[in-house]
């Protein structure tokens, strides 16, 4: 087992009428002044909004709101909510939403606590954060993780540029969760965030070395629960507990405990989809699902071992004839598994069709913002990135 640290800060508050209690418990953190910040109306259309803020009146704290924020979370918006967190006080922003409004929320952080600078500078590597306005959130989607992880993921809408951050700074307070407030996702949207959960503990997975049993045995435990309610919500999506066992599997599955003694993170395919996502405009799950298939066949052999444990302890495949032929029915097994909760395995089920041209500018754009080369399982060049892409047409 490699060395590591392990920092998790969140509080977690789960289950049923967890939101109900939001009120108070920002007032635990010591806060009067909050900022709301939400996406394009789920959250309104479910009366979620009005029962968060009448729980913030009964404490007696006072807030202002901005919704809007759409999947694939733009700068502008970003831009927008610091502006007015700065204006009405904000000392805590409150995202009441999934990903994109948590990772939305984290950014007007990071732009409040230093106004003297443009934020997208963050994402853009031009520099680290020093601060970050402390951010909660009342979590609408099982998906991204970002209720615990140290994450954010902003787009650029002027550039195309889709660009992750991470550091503690931006690890929220307070996620308060609920399951029942997923029941109300459209199906796709389940799926997808199902698929989300299961890739970040697959880039956490394939990875060089390292003995890790316990660290194993978590994420493998992670993956089939998250693969069997999944099937579940695809069939009764009003299942309470298989809501409550994904969402909290969202939670664990991205703030580092299935990676735990690990020798680094994949991510590759992230970066992939991010590419795909700052391009086309995808959603963030089903962009996974389209890459994660041509990504494990290019990269399978340089990671043999981790690619035939995965088939016989999480996809539950006999052993085959060599480690090469039981690999290779691990990765088409989970392929199937995508298939089967309507998750496309390619870029054209995703509903795009890059041009030669478009993919060697994904792969530069992929390759420059990782900084030459991504990927433990395998190690990844522009030229690597570009022949994926293809593959996954
Ligand atoms: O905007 P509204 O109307 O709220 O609709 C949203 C949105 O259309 C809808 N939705 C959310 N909760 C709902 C609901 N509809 C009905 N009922 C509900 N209860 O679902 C759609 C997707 O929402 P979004 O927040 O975009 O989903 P998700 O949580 O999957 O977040 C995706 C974003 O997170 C980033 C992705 O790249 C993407 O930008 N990621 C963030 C990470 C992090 N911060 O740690 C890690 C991830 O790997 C990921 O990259
Ligand atoms: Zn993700």
């Amino acid at each position: 087992m490699f060395n590591f640290e392990y920092y998790a800060p969140t509080r977690v508050i789960f289950g049923r009428d967890a939101e109900q209690r939001t009120g108070a418990l920002l007032r635990e953190l010591g806060v009067s002044r909050v900022l709301i910040h939400y996406g394009r109306g789920s959250a309104v259309k479910s009366g979620l909004l009005d029962r968060v803020s009448a729980s913030l009146d009964g404490a007696g704290i006072a807030h202002t709101s901005l919704g809007g924020v759409v999947p694939n979370p733009r700068v502008s918006k970003v831009r927008e909510g610091a502006q007015l967190a700065r204006q009405f006080g904000a000392e805590l922003i409150l995202a009441v939403g999934g990903g994109s409004v948590i990772d939305s929320s984290k950014a007007i952080g990071y732009a409040v606590a230093e106004p003297e600078h443009d934020v997208w500078e963050i994402y853009d590597r031009k520099r680290a954060p020093k601060a970050c306005l402390p951010v909660a959130c009342v979590l609408t989607i099982a998906a991204a993780g970002s209720e615990m992880s140290n994450s954010s993921v902003i787009t650029n809408e002027d550039t195309g540029e889709k660009r992750g951050y991470r550091s503690d700074l931006c690890r929220p307070k307070l996620a308060i969760m609920n399951p029942e407030l997923t029941a109300t996702l459209p199906p796709y949207q389940t799926a997808a965030g199902c698929t989300d959960i299961l890739m970040h503990t697959l880039e956490r997975y394939f990875t060089q070395g390292g003995n890790m049993e316990l660290t194993d045995q978590i994420a493998g435990g992670l993956m089939r629960t998250v693969m069997k309610n999944a099937l579940i919500l695809r069939d009764d999506p009003a299942n309470y507990d298989a809501r409550a066992e994904v969402m909290w599997a969202s939670s664990l599955s991205h703030n580092d405990l299935t990676g735990l003694g690990a020798n680094g993170m994949d991510f590759a395919s992230h970066g992939l989809e991010h590419e795909l996502g700052g391009m086309f405009d995808v959603t963030h799950g089903a962009g996974l699902s389209a890459v994660w298939p041509s990504w494990a066949r290019y990269v399978y052999r340089d990671c043999l071992p981790r690619f035939v444990k995965f088939a016989r302890d999480v996809m539950g495949v006999e052993p085959g004839a060599s480690d090469e032929e039981t690999a290779l029915q691990g990765i088409a097994a989970l392929e199937d598994f995508f298939r089967s909760i309507h998750m496309p395995v390619t870029l054209r089920e995703l509903g795009v069709e890059p041009t030669e041209e478009q993919i060697l500018a994904m792969a530069a754009s992929f390759a420059g913002s990782a900084g030459g080369k991504k990927g433990t399982a395998k190690e990844l060049y522009e030229a690597d990135m570009a022949a994926i892409y293809r593959m996954a047409l």
